[in-house]
Formats: structure tokens, sequence, C-alpha cells
């Protein structure tokens, strides 16, 4: 493993975790359902999108491949897998220390809500759709991240936790995005998922006694979901070539793959206790998922990040120092908390700029677009 010393979980990164005031235990339902209905840089969000576009996608370019998908997807390899069974180990909740209970509960209740994202937005799709093929995906991965979602509450429920996820499709702001964001940003979302879940999986399959919760040995099949909803937006993005071609289109995708990738590497780094109890360093952690999505996002984007530039990772904690200065900045209140507030939002702004100026690599995209997990 090639471990980055900097951000390994010791005390002072706890200590910071801690200040940043990101993990009021939370400890019902009620509290669950407020972090889930958080809207944030940093949290999951809803989306709506302009369903009509969507709806008047002409799949017939990428025929041959989506029907070879949508036939997988319908024969559901995954009917029955969201269950708990007797691999389902009891958990003893009240003897697990406190700092790693409150971030894994935290861990718990972003993923289901991030899953359930994508389930109110593929449902709404289907609903609104009258084309065959469109509404045909979307029902499916709707099927997929409803199961996702209410897998992860039933473990939450074990804690006596739920997050209300009919609250949530009622009462948390829905954020718009045009069609193309929308693929964009939900083929990233789909491919980092099985990025993440693969690489814990694999880990933990080396280090069994760091597996401290029976989900993780949910993750395999759980992640050949998240890979074929990923294929889906792939083959979308195909059908029209300006998508990923035209120079600001180009520029979008650099936009989103940074802001994805940093997001992602922010909020891990939130979560210290977590991280050493799998026996995983974040920095480890976020480059290895980077690697494996960048890899995999060859099949449609023009260009992959240069995740080892010198300016990468010192970025990226900048950001993160910047994400510690403003939650403080918010927690203290008053002119200084405002003053400490604006100061990390510009710290925050700088290291982006500085992500977005490292030179991508370009990639030559293939003409057929279609993989297979390979991790
Ligand atoms: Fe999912
Ligand atoms: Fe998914």
């Amino acid at each position: 493993m090639n471990v980055h010393n900097t951000h390994s979980a010791d005390a002072s990164t706890v200590e910071e975790a801690l200040a940043a005031g990101n993990y009021d235990p939370v400890v019902d339902s009620k509290t669950a359902t407020d972090v889930a209905m958080q809207n944030t840089l940093l949290t999951p969000r809803f989306y709506t999108t302009d369903f009509d576009e969507m709806d008047a996608i002409d799949v017939s370019p990428v025929r041959a491949e989506w029907d070879q998908l949508i036939g997988q997807m319908k024969a559901d390899p995954n009917k029955g897998h969201f269950k708990k069974n007797e691999d389902w180990d009891n958990i003893d909740w009240d003897g697990m220390d406190p700092q790693l209970k409150a971030e894994f509960i935290d861990f718990l209740i972003s993923s289901c809500t991030a899953e359930f994202s994508g389930c109110v937005l593929y449902k709404e799709m289907k609903r609104r759709g009258s084309n065959d093929d469109i509404t045909t995906l979307f029902q499916l991965m709707a099927r997929d991240e409803a199961r996702h979602a209410g897998f992860i509450n039933d473990a939450l429920r074990e804690a006596g936790i739920a997050v209300n996820l009919g609250f949530l499709t009622q009462s948390k702001k829905y954020t718009y995005f045009r069609p193309k964001f929308i693929y964009y940003a939900t083929y990233l979302s789909e491919k980092i998922g099985y990025a993440r879940y693969i690489t814990i999986y694999r880990h933990l399959e080396a280090h069994p006694d760091k597996r401290f919760h029976p989900i993780f040995k949910w993750f395999k099949e759980w992640c050949n979901d998240e890979f074929s909803h990923g294929e889906a937006f792939a083959l979308l993005m195909k059908t029209d070539p300006k998508l990923t071609e035209s120079f600001a289109n180009k520029l979008w995708i650099k936009f989103f793959l940074t802001a994805v990738y940093s997001t992602m590497w922010v909020r891990d780094h939130q979560r210290p206790a977590f991280h050493e109890a799998l026996g995983v360093d974040p920095a480890w952690y976020g480059q290895e998922v980077f690697r494996k999505t960048s890899e995999i996002s060859k099949q449609v984007f023009p260009m992959t990040l240069d995740i080892d530039h010198p300016r990468w990772i010192p970025a990226l904690d900048r950001m993160q120092d910047a994400n510690i200065q403003i939650a403080a900045g918010k927690k203290q209140g008053g002119v200084g908390g405002w003053f400490k507030r604006m100061g990390g939002s510009a710290k925050a702004g700088f290291a982006f700029l500085s992500l977005m100026t490292i030179p991508a690599h370009s990639n030559a995209v293939p003409t057929n677009p279609r993989l297979e997990p390979a991790y």
C-alpha cells in the first residue's frame, strides 16, 4: 500500500475533525434526517433537470451496446442480494468507540442520501418520460438505488436510527442541473461510487480483521450495479459527440472531474477514525479511487486529471484546511467567525483554481465505450 503520511489518522487530525464540528452525534431518526436534509458543498444533493430534453435522446447510434446493457440489467443479477442473511454479524453499537460510531453513522447517512438522491432523480425521469428506451433504463436504475438506500437504512435501524426517505423526497431542496451536467456529474458519481466500493471491498478481503461492520461484505455485487449505471451514462453521452468533444464541454468535464475528486478528498478526510478502523489511509484511498475512476472514464472523457502532478495533493490538502477553517468560522459566529469563513472560502477558491490549472492528460476515446468491471 502506498501510504501518504501527512494525513494518516493521527490525534491532531481527529482534533481538527472534531473542531470542525461535523459530528454532533446523531442519536435518533430526527437528527439523522436533519443531517440528510443539509445542502452544503460537501453533502449529497437532490437534482432535477429538463426531463423533456432527456426524454428526446435517441439511442440508435449506440443501439447494439444499449440493448445488451439493458438486457443485463433486466436479468437483475442482484435480485435478492440486498437482504441480511447468515453473513450479517451482530454489531455492538453501544460498545463502539464513540468517535468511530459518530463517523460511521455519518458515513451511512451520507451514503444513504446519495443512493436515494439517484433513486429520486431516476424515478422522476421514468415518471415524466415517454421514450421507451429512456424510461426503461431509468426505471431499472431507480430500482437498484432504492434497494441500496433501503439496505443502508436497515443497517442504520440497528443503531436505532433511520433516515426518513419519504420526508426527504417531499422536503429536501432540489438543485437544477441542465441535462449535460447531469450526465457528467452522474456518470462520474456512479463510476467513483463503483471505485470506492470495490477499493474498500478488496482492501477488507486482504485484511478481514478490519471489517468492523458486515455491510462491507455486500460491496462487491453492489458496486457492479453502480458500474452498470455508469455504463448507461457513458452510452447516453456517446449519442451526441458534442457533449465530450467541444472546447467548452471539455472545460466542463475538467471542472466536474476536479469538483467530484476534491469533494471526495475533503469529505473523507473528515472521517479519520472511520478510516483508521478500516486500516486505510484516506490519502492513499483517495488516490487509489481517483486512479481507477480516471482509468474507467477514458471510455468517454477526452481527458484525465494529472493526479501525480506535484501541485495535486498539496492543493487538495489546502482545500481540506480551508474547509476546517470555514466550519470553525461557522461555529464561532459573529464578525470574527465571518472573517474566518470568508478567509476559508477564498483559500478554497484559490486551491480549486490551482487544481483546475494543472494540465490534464488528453485521451483518445474509443469508438465502442462498453467496459466490464475489472477491479
Ligand atoms: Fe447505488
Ligand atoms: Fe448507481
